[in-house]
């Protein structure tokens, strides 16, 4: 495996051919994290994605585990989002989608694997959002967040706006609707693009970007515009995931070729 290591806008962005190994690489810096974490404090508080993209990192993880070198006995996870509303049953459930990539596999405990709650009244769900930001500084802060990035360039469930940067990067954890481009990205999944859960719980960016180191990955010819903008383009609402620029020193990328491609 031949890696480039390069910087755009002061972030690390660690260039790999192929796909396979751009998540063994993530699985290996999650690791070193974690690692540090545990020597440090002894406890690592990790944050944690959904989607296509992460699956594989959390298969390397769940291997780590069996073969005896990993245990999650000392770690908390928070993940990013959740669908609105929807039930933990749901298949489509991000809840469901982590039991069945990690936390079934795992030693770690179900009270330290925190997923926004689909199931919440709405009238609670601003209060929930809230105390999930305070259950995150309660517990130290994120050692480390893993990120996945949307094709509009939004993270977690942050959606490109038209909100200033100081705003933007002030977001806490809330209800938000999603982006027609996120629906239209999760009409398969759903069945159909009219059947898409509409709204979403998603960590906010203020939160995200606290978190003392950040390891984002994408792969696919169809990340690389997003991942264009956000490593090269002004910082901007438009595109979220550019505002990692803001915390540059802590950031670093890892992508596959066909991601890079529109990188000069
Ligand atoms: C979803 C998730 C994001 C994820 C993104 C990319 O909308 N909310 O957290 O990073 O889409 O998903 P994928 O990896 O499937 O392309």
């Amino acid at each position: 495996m031949s890696m480039q290591e390069s910087d755009y806008s002061g972030m690390k962005v660690l260039l790999i051919p192929d796909p396979e190994s751009v998540y063994l690489t993530t699985a290996n810096l999650l690791l070193k994290a974690i690692e540090a974490a545990l020597v440090y404090r002894g406890r690592a508080v990790v944050g944690l994605a959904t989607g296509s993209t992460p699956a594989a990192v959390y298969a390397h993880l769940v291997e780590r585990h069996r073969s005896g070198y990993l245990s999650f006995r000392n770690i908390t996870t928070y993940n990013l989002d959740e669908y609105y509303p929807i039930s933990p049953l749901d298949p489509k459930s991000y809840r469901a989608y982590m039991h069945n990539h990690l936390f079934s596999h795992v030693d770690i405990a179900e009270n330290r694997a925190h997923v926004l709650d689909g199931t919440v009244p709405e009238e609670f769900a601003a209060a929930h959002a809230a105390e999930f930001d305070h259950w995150i500084d309660a517990d130290g802060g994120l050692d480390i967040q893993l990120l996945g990035i949307g094709k509009n360039g939004h993270i977690a469930f942050n959606e490109p706006s038209r909100l200033s940067v100081a705003e933007t990067i002030r977001l806490p954890t809330r209800l938000v609707e999603l982006h027609p481009d996120t629906r239209a990205a999760a009409a398969r999944e759903f069945g159909g693009l009219e059947r898409v859960i509409p709204r979403a719980l998603t960590m906010g960016v203020a939160p995200i970007l606290a978190a003392r180191s950040i390891v984002i990955l994408a792969t696919g010819a169809h990340k690389a515009d997003a991942v264009a903008r956000a490593l090269t383009g002004a910082m901007t609402a438009l595109v979220p995931a550019s505002l990692l620029q803001s915390v540059a020193h802590k950031v670093t990328w890892v992508i596959d070729a066909a991601a890079a491609e529109r990188l000069p």
